[in-house]
């Protein structure tokens, strides 16, 4: 049995569903403060609490025999983790620590992680390997550092196991599950409510960065991808394959300005923007060196255009 943290939210969902189509058995602890996959959640057994719940993992591990764990939960907002850094800290590192030791101490010795691009920073050089000097711009990003050097001394003090998966900017939409925070922060969805004129105009946040047209640059990863991404890790260790850290992307970047103009194309409608002050703690331009990934895992994107992620994201939102 999978025990996948973070399932009631948009990555954790998508990846319990594929591991369900695949024929595992999964169970979710999630405490819902972000996420709401309700429906999912029907279909695997669940537990409401937080990941840093020593009895609460205790019970999860006793009742169930778990194999792995995949682990999504966290909070993932650069922004508020600048403003509120300690509650990122109690939250992603304290109670991830939890996790850990429960599992630890159930002799679970397999673990996906959610990392992210933000361990890196701003970047000295692009497209971004795995090698890369890490030293991130926001707490949100310490934290998810902090827990891959933690893995890192629990794999060898105590035999853990780990894939660090460092994703790029996760996007689109799987069948009826898709991308929807609260609030919401990321650009494709922001952009797609202003097409939808949910938003009254979308904000771009900095033209003035040292890129082609000013504003920033991200690499785009289809969700079923990610989800996908984190099968294959899981496989990976259950061959007997050591720690790793992983990027996933698509190793092609695009500007804010890039995605509305191809958000246009998709949607037929106008976008009104507004340009905005930078937010603090966004680096310019963040491109992932794919390589390894395709190397150890075998993973290959299947929806590695812009056009493609902005169209499933765009049918799941005009169906809602
Ligand atoms: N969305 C992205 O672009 C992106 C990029 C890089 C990394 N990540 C990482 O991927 C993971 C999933 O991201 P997402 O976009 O699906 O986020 P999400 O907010 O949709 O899902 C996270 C889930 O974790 C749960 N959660 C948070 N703290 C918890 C706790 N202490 N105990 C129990 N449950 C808790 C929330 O209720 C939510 O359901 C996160 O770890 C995030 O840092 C996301």
């Amino acid at each position: 049995m999978i025990l996948v943290t973070g399932g009631a939210g948009y990555i954790g969902g998508v990846t319990a569903e594929l591991l369900l189509s695949r024929g595992e058995e999964v169970v979710v602890l999630d405490n819902l403060s972000r996420g709401h996959r309700l429906g999912l959640l029907s279909k695997t057994p669940f537990y409401q609490g937080n990941i840093g719940d020593r009895d609460l993992i205790k019970r999860i591990t006793s009742e169930h025999h778990i194999e792995a764990c995949i682990h999504f939960a966290a909070l993932a907002y650069v922004g508020e983790s600048v403003s509120d850094p300690a509650f990122y800290f109690r939250n992603n590192v304290e109670q991830g620590i939890g996790l850990l030791d429960g599992l630890i101490e159930a002799n679970v010795k397999f673990l996906v992680f959610s990392s992210t691009c933000a361990t890196y920073g701003e970047p000295q050089k692009v497209p971004i390997a795995e090698d890369h000097p890490q030293s991130p711009t926001n707490p949100y990003g310490w934290s998810k550092l902090f827990m891959e050097k933690i893995m890192d001394s629990y794999d060898h003090a105590y035999g853990l196991k780990f894939v660090a998966l460092r994703y790029f900017n996760a996007c689109g939409a799987a069948g009826d599950l898709g991308e929807d925070h609260e609030p919401e922060t990321h650009l494709i969805p922001n952009v797609l409510k202003a097409a939808l004129g949910e938003l009254p105009y979308l904000s771009v946040f900095g033209d003035d960065y040292p890129t082609p047209d000013g504003t920033a640059i991200r690499d785009y990863i289809h969700v079923s991808d990610l989800a996908d991404a984190h099968v294959r890790a899981l496989d990976h260790l259950r061959r007997g394959g050591k720690s790793e850290k992983i990027n996933l992307g698509n190793g092609h970047g695009y500007s804010v300005l890039e995605v509305i103009e191809t958000a246009r194309r998709v949607t037929g409608r106008d976008i009104p923007n507004r340009m905005e002050p930078r937010r603090v703690g966004d680096p310019s331009t963040l491109v992932a060196n794919a390589e390894y990934a395709r190397t150890v895992l075998g993973w290959q994107p299947q929806f590695p255009e812009l056009e493609t992620i902005l169209q499933t994201d765009w049918q799941w939102r005009t169906k809602q």
